[in-house]
């Protein structure tokens, strides 16, 4: 029956913050890439997606984390960020403090209704105050456990690799206190766009998160607007996959349009049915559209 299908799926945590307070660098550091380097201007600009492994209590655990942008002008992304998520993560670095978004973030988390995990980042600093920091946030009603509250804050830096295992290790028992995970893997897969473009060589290339089911090379499923079968499937690695399970992002190729940001993707019987569930909800973007201009 359903019930005994149901299997634990990772956690999804977004990681959330000020600009420039290490988001990328601190998944850069957890899963040994180098984004940071390559993004222009050193501004996160569109939505990342990457699986890491961990150990925690001698079991191999999985976390899924999505990048979100700290500049401004990206509150769109963070909304749907912390939307798709089961927990935050909030990087406050330890010199700069509490900033705007970092407090909107957190109230991006609230209104999401996620538990957060604080990573106090940049301790490596000579100014930095981690103290300051837990009563910032504590003015924000963002306790620490250590002040009896309930939020767990690990002093971490990025770019020293310093106590990552800890912040690891507190957002796998946040999600165990905290959270149901169990997913039913083998029903056709639905989930989410977390990012999608055009890619000159590829054509629409777009980053899916896989919320139940499994996604697999071959499927035929709509995203938004959007149709077709998955050609390819390529993780956060640049590697080619067969199959995605739930909370796995991936990389999808063969699309015929590309989907927009946080539109739900699933999958249908076959390239038929695709095409004609993605015509009608073309068709009805276009009529709501026109309604929206006679008003
Ligand atoms: P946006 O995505 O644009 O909001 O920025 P971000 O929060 O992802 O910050 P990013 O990872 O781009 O880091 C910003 C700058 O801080 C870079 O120059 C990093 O090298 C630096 N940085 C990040 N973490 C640390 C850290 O732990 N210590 C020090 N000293 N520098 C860090
Ligand atoms: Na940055
Ligand atoms: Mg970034």
């Amino acid at each position: 029956g359903d019930e005994d299908d149901l299997v634990i799926r990772p956690p999804v945590v977004t990681v959330m913050g000020h600009v420039d307070h290490g988001k990328t660098k601190l998944l850069d550091a957890l899963r040994n890439a180098n984004v940071v380097d390559k993004e222009a201007g050193g501004i996160t600009q569109h939505i990342g997606a990457y699986q890491v492994h961990t150990e925690v209590d001698g079991n191999d655990r999985r976390i899924t984390f999505i990048d979100t942008p700290g500049h401004e002008a990206f509150t769109a992304m963070r909304a749907r960020g912390s939307k798709s998520s089961d927990i935050a993560v909030l990087v406050v670095a330890a010199d700069d403090g509490v900033m705007p978004q970092t407090v909107e973030a957190l109230n991006h988390a609230r209104a999401a209704d996620v538990p957060i995990v604080v990573a106090v980042n940049k301790i490596d600093k000579p100014d930095a105050d981690p103290t300051k920091v837990r009563g910032q946030l504590t003015e924000y009603g963002l306790v620490p456990e250590e002040y009896g509250g309930d939020s767990m804050f690990v002093d971490v830096s990025a770019k020293s690799e310093l106590n990552l295992d800890k912040l690891l290790e507190a957002i796998v028992l946040t999600a165990d206190a905290s959270l149901d995970l169990r997913a039913n893997p083998t029903q056709d897969a639905q989930g989410l766009v977390v990012e999608a473009h055009l890619d000159k060589g590829r054509g629409p290339v777009a980053t899916v998160l896989v919320q139940r089911g499994t996604l697999r090379v071959g499927d035929s499923i709509v995203a938004g607007p959007a149709h077709g079968r998955v050609r390819a499937m390529i993780d956060e690695n640049g590697d080619p996959i067969e199959e995605a399970d739930p909370s796995r992002p991936a990389m999808v190729l063969g699309l015929s349009a590309v989907p927009g940001a946080g539109q739900n993707f699933i999958v249908v019987e076959d390239d038929r049915m695709a095409r004609q569930i993605a015509e009608k909800r073309e068709a009805r973007e276009r009529a709501a559209n026109q309604a929206r201009r006679r008003v």
